[in-house]
């Protein structure tokens, strides 16, 4: 499968994903093209160095945010992918994004949805003083961090954490766990119904 990413930060997610690709001959697919809307994420340098097309698509070179959705559309489109990895990507995509790729728009989030949506989970975690959070990797629909759970983690909170630190271990859960969902997602392994996600069996098992 070809899949595009997009990232708006440090790309660690999109590096653990590409280091994953690269270990495991059975993954079933490949990163064909990195997008952001930050010529100065993180995230393009390491496509950049693993030689992957990169695209970017700052949303103040735009006049308004249906215009910029669509030139980031039809620029992924360029290079044909067949599913989209949200790696750190802190924009809200529409309908009119999501539409072209049903069911394969795959999102990682630092919390345990439907906990601490929005852009700040980690330290509205913090804030709310839960002892529990963790990393969630959903299917994106048209809300904000909302659509069919395919996997979760949790992590503990600990009584001396602040945000890096917190954020940090999330990280670690997460360098694990949206790779092991991508490669679900590749192999056509997840099944969607309603709000439920279930895997399909391993066929190449025995
Ligand atoms: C990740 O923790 C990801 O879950 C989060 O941004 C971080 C990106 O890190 N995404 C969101 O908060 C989306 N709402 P990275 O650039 O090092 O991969």
């Amino acid at each position: 499968m070809r899949l595009a990413v997009l990232v708006s930060g440090s790309g660690t997610n999109l590096q653990a994903l590409l280091d994953a690709i690269a270990a495991d001959p059975g993954f079933g697919g490949e990163v064909v093209v990195v997008g952001s809307d930050r010529p100065d994420a993180g995230g393009l340098e390491r496509a950049r160095a693993a030689g992957i097309a990169t695209v970017v698509e700052a949303l103040d070179d735009h006049p308004d945010r249906p215009t910029w959705e669509g030139v980031l559309r039809a620029r992924l489109e360029d290079q044909e992918p067949d599913a989209v990895v949200l790696a750190g990507f802190m924009r809200i995509l529409s309908g009119a994004f999501l539409d072209g790729w049903p069911d394969r728009v795959i999102n990682t989030h630092p919390s345990l949805l439907p906990a601490f949506r929005g852009a700040h989970a980690v330290s509205d975690a913090l804030e709310h003083g839960v002892k529990l959070t963790g990393s969630t990797v959903h299917l994106v629909d048209e809300q904000v961090d909302h659509g069919p759970i395919v996997a979760q983690r949790a992590v503990e909170v600990a009584e001396d954490d602040d945000e890096t630190s917190l954020h940090e271990r999330i990280k670690v859960v997460e360098h694990e766990l949206l790779p092991a969902c991508v490669k679900l997602l590749c192999q056509d392994r997840l099944v969607v119904d309603g709000r439920h996600v279930h895997v399909r069996p391993d066929r190449s098992r025995p």
